[in-house]
């Protein structure tokens, strides 16, 4: 099998911006753009705050005196549901759309700016009749709905601060994430809907918090039909809660360094990072991406089909578009049910201009053939975009030429949870290249570097690198701030380190190749090795594990486990069964793993660290590397 990078070198067809493009385009000279930006990044970063509303502004535009902790906007005072809902009440935007919501079922759901700001006021008020205030944690267990939305609007306008926790995550996952942050409420649902199936969950969040010290209360939206059990002075219907509520609630001033949310994410260790986000930096630097990578126009429909659990959700789901003043679709359903045109079928249906997809999606769309996306004109689409892992070249020209019927420029998007917002993008009027995220956006300083922080030649692959801080940057790690230094700032010297390899072209366009470090992208999810492992090992019957991405045609990577059992225990299919439920169990749908196999031994340095680099090169059959650290 062809290497990533050696099919990515191989690329060259240049797809330049169609003329329709060039005369719409916000961002007509890009060059210029960046070249003005590049100058002086915190001036740039200054500029873009002023499209934004301020209770007060800012005195010192950034500030870096206690270095990896910066701040940015240092004394400005805002809010970023102010951004979001309240500068459009009283303007022609409070009757638009803000919000279309298709269920599972097809149901479809609208919400108004006006009628999304009463929902977040009752909401907010309904938050702070149970005693919440700013600086409080409140986690958020819910699927794709509006009232995933709702909530995390509502935190953000009292101040409390959200932590949104995916709903394919298990109870186990879920305490340890509430555990973490010292939720005070979680807020839920009865049931939850997935291909056509129910989903229980609130018995899930039910042994989740079991016992848990921190929550007070749960906060139950009502998806299905019947009663669920409902814990006395605890449990509290949502409904319930905020009919009574007044429609109207003051919106907190924040500081703009004051946190906004919490979202946990896989690193090299079984215990996922909380990342933390704050109002100023964030808002700023979603808005100015947003608007420009995106084109934003007043009357879009825009529709970005990832999970509001994700860190995608959050800023291009619900904040990004609703400072925007745009459409925004929510979709609870899944790609390929009832048949494989759903996607497409929506598209049609909200007249969606710009969608903003995942590489696994398209790949497994391209499964079942062309023939579903060519029924539908998609008329509508202007702009596409794509996140999450390396787009192939051939999923992106199947995406080009089949959904966006060649017309459509993608927008191939690099971040991350910690970034925030877009870092390494196209804008709409640059030539593109299939399978290249491009160019850092304007007032970003990517680098390709060695393990010494050098920077290495054209072509030749090493660890990306952000050479100077930007204003929606991660401001620590929840409770971990060593972990914070440890993980981005010693790793690449003088720049903040991503994990990510890449190499630069002669353009100095940027080819991502995947994580360097021990976390695993399964359909664009981010999963550490480690908590795979760790997951196996917490199994009676399991001494040891090693777990290994591999490549997979559908999801990016896929997980293959090495066990080691305990002794008298026997290696059977049951057994690989009853294990695979057990990960399932620990950790959720989301880590499942395709394979596992019984080893006697596992490749070891001499201070007994299992060397997964060594176990994946073997399964591979690709030359084992340096093994002189090897203990045996
Ligand atoms: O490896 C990169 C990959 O996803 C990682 C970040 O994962 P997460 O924090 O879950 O956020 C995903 C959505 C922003 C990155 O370190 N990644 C993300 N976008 C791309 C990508 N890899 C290649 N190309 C992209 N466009």
């Amino acid at each position: 099998m062809k290497g990533t990078t050696e099919v990515l070198l191989n690329e060259k067809k240049i797809y330049k911006p169609s003329d329709k493009v060039l005369k719409n385009a916000k961002i007509k000279q890009w060059r210029a753009v960046q070249k003005k930006a590049a100058k002086d990044p915190v001036r740039f970063w200054d500029e873009a705050a002023n499209d934004l509303d301020w209770y007060s502004y800012w005195g010192q535009t950034f500030d870096d005196s206690n270095a990896p902790f910066f701040k940015w906007y240092v004394g400005g005072k805002c809010n970023i549901v102010q951004n979001c809902l309240d500068r459009h009440m009283g303007t022609p935007v409070e009757n638009k759309t803000a919000i279309i919501w298709e269920s599972d079922a097809g149901k479809r759901r609208k919400l108004t700016y006006k009628q999304l700001n009463q929902a977040v006021c009752k909401m907010a008020n309904g938050l702070k009749f149970l005693k919440i205030k700013r600086g409080d944690r409140v986690a958020i267990y819910l699927q794709n709905i509006p009232e995933t939305a709702i909530a995390m609007l509502a935190c953000a306008k009292i101040g409390a601060v959200h932590s949104v926790v995916y709903a394919g995550f298990s109870a186990n996952a879920l305490r340890e994430r509430i555990d973490d942050q010292g939720a005070k409420i979680l807020i839920t649902s009865d049931v939850g809907h997935r291909r056509g199936k129910v989903i229980d969950m609130k018995s899930l969040t039910d042994k989740a918090i079991s016992g848990s010290p921190s929550i007070q209360n749960v906060i139950v939206v009502r998806q299905g039909t019947g009663p669920v059990t409902m814990k006395m002075n605890r449990d509290i219907y949502y409904d319930a809660l905020v009919d009574t509520q007044p429609s109207i609630c003051r919106t907190e001033q924040m500081d703009s360094e004051d946190p906004l949310f919490i979202l946990y994410t896989s690193g090299t260790t079984a215990k996922p990072k909380g990342v933390v986000h704050v109002h100023g930096g964030y808002m700023v630097g979603l808005n100015r991406t947003f608007q420009w990578v995106m084109d934003v126009r007043p009357d879009d429909v825009y529709w970005c089909t990832a999970d509001p659990g994700w860190i995608t959700g959050h800023s291009y789901i619900v904040y990004a578009p609703l400072m925007a003043g745009i459409t925004t679709v929510m979709f609870e359903g899944v790609p390929d049910f009832p048949r494989p045109d759903r996607i497409w079928k929506i598209i049609e249906k909200y007249k969606v201009n710009i969608l903003y997809t995942a590489p696994t999606l398209i790949r497994a769309l391209m499964c079942y053939g062309e023939k579903w996306p060519m029924k539908y004109k998609m008329k509508s689409l202007r702009l596409l975009g794509s996140v999450g892992e390396p787009i192939n070249p051939e999923a992106w020209r199947w995406y080009h030429k089949f959904v966006g019927k060649n017309k459509c420029p993608i927008m191939d998007t690099w971040w991350q949870t910690e970034t925030g917002m877009f870092m390494i993008s196209p804008l709409p009027s640059m030539p593109l290249k299939a399978g290249s995220a491009t160019l850092p956006f304007p007032g970003i300083k990517a680098e390709v570097v060695d393990k010494k922080g050098n920077k290495v030649p054209v072509g030749k692959g090493g660890y990306l690198a952000i050479k100077t801080p930007w204003p929606a940057m991660l401001r620590t790690i929840f409770k971990n701030p060593k972990r914070y230094i440890d993980t981005y700032w010693k790793e690449s010297p003088g720049y903040y380190h991503t994990g990510d390899m890449a190499h630069k072209d002669k353009d100095g366009y940027f080819w991502i190749q995947g994580r360097s470090d021990d976390v695993l992208s399964i359909a664009g999810h981010r999963i550490g090795n480690a908590e795979i492992e760790s997951a196996l090992v917490s199994h009676k019957s399991v001494a040891e594990a090693g777990v290994i991405g591999k490549p997979h045609p559908v999801k990016g990577e896929s997980a293959k486990a090495f066990v080691i059992l305990r002794r008298g225990v026997k290696g059977t299919d049951i057994l690989i069964k009853t294990l695979k439920k057990h990960i399932r169990t620990k950790l959720g749908p989301i880590a499942v793993t395709d394979e596992i196999e019984f080893v006697e031994k596992l490749p070891k340095t001499r201070s007994g660290k299992i060397m997964r680099r060594v176990i994946k090169a073997a399964e591979l059959g690709q030359d084992l590397g340096d093994t002189s650290a090897l203990a045996d």
